[in-house]
């Protein structure tokens, strides 16, 4: 995607270096963050300067690359297991993440006996990301052939460029689409408490001039009972083997609602977001994070000075699920570089693919 005219990834590698588009800062400021180490990688995916499922996978991938350039050659895999350990206890909802470290890990120990530990992992990460830019591509392709011409899409969260190092998975289709010429108008719901929506989302449609509006999050159900809503495209997190898909907080309401005023609901995610290994939703872990994210809203003032502020009774506790789980029965079909499938009706050799498995 460009950004003022310069095309840019989300992530990416240069001299050992992890650089992130930092989303923190968005949409107010543009940055690059420059991770030196594998723990400052790992603290920028937990800190959520990188997010989004594929997009944290090619980031712990880079992160990886950078522990077996780091490690002692007389102590290199308890070196490399410990930052494994590391960034796996970043983000524990998205499978890529596990994904990216298993494969990282896999390809270098092979290439181990040869004398090439370090720059095999290099050229696994770069792969996992280029891999993860061309799943996007196709799923655009694939995915914008269920949009009808001057669609109104609902989106929740953030599952666009940003959340994928290109393209997008849930806006892919979206933006493959409106390229065509399609006036397609998109609801980008805000999604509380860190706003993906109302800030990453809504920049990137504006980037891209694809015709938008926000709304706040309770709003959905309304303009779904109204007829405003043709469609519903959302990302994953995590997919189990039965077609439960784990998402940002909130999709599940948007689900159960479009389901009930018959609107089709999809979900759009590479194979790297597919754990076999789990039969059913009720066994993704849920992240929580921290209540923080609840009380406090942050960004510039009229002035441009970044001000944090809190939004709640002061004296209020809170809880704060980050993800919720769909039920594959609420979900139309699943948008994949692959194809779009039933949930849970996969083809065969997708399931003996290991790519979807989880070899853990
Ligand atoms: O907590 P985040 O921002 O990393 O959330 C993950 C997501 O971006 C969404 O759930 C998204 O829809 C799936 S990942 C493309």
């Amino acid at each position: 995607m460009r950004v003022n005219g310069t095309p840019y990834r989300t992530v990416w590698m240069s001299n050992g270096i992890v650089q992130l588009i930092d989303q923190n800062l968005l949409p107010f400021e543009f940055a690059i963050k420059e991770c030196r180490t594998h723990q400052a990688t790992a603290a920028a995916i937990e800190r959520m300067t990188v997010r989004g499922a594929p997009a944290i996978g090619a980031a712990a991938g880079f992160a990886m690359a950078q522990a077996f350039g780091e490690a002692p050659q007389s102590d290199l895999w308890e070196y490399v297991r410990q930052a494994r350990e590391r960034i796996e206890a970043t983000r524990p909802t998205a499978r890529d993440l596990f994904f990216a470290t298993e494969r990282v890990w896999n390809e270098a120990r092979s290439a181990w006996d040869r004398g090439c530990a370090a720059t095999t992992a290099v050229e696994t990460a770069w792969r996992l990301a280029d891999d993860s830019v061309a799943a996007s591509r196709r799923m655009g392709e694939i995915g914008r052939k269920i949009i009808p011409e001057n669609a109104r899409v609902l989106t929740h969260c953030n599952a666009g460029w940003l959340a994928n190092v290109d393209y997008g998975s849930a806006t892919a289709p979206i933006y493959s689409s409106a390229g065509r010429g399609n006036r397609v108008h998109v609801w980008v719901s805000e999604t509380r408490p860190r706003s993906q929506g109302a800030r990453l989302t809504a920049w990137e449609l504006q980037n891209e001039r694809v015709s938008h509006q926000i709304i706040a999050d309770n709003a959905a159900g309304h303009l779904m009972s109204r007829g405003e809503v043709d469609l519903v495209i959302t990302g994953a997190d995590r997919i189990a083997k039965n077609g439960d898909i784990a998402n940002k907080v909130g999709t599940l309401e948007k689900a159960i609602c479009a389901n009930e005023f018959g609107i089709p609901f999809f979900a759009a995610a590479p194979l790297s977001t597919f754990d076999f290994a789990i039969s059913s939703g009720d066994h993704i872990p849920i992240e929580h994070r921290s209540e923080d994210e609840v009380f406090f809203q942050s960004g510039p003032d009229e002035e441009g000075v970044w001000r944090k502020i809190r939004v709640t009774s002061p004296e209020s506790p809170a809880l704060n699920p980050t993800f919720d789980v769909t039920p594959a029965r609420y979900i139309t079909g699943i948008i994949t570089e692959r194809g779009i499938f039933r949930p849970g009706e996969w083809p065969a050799d997708l399931l003996a693919e290991p790519a979807a498995q989880n070899q853990r």
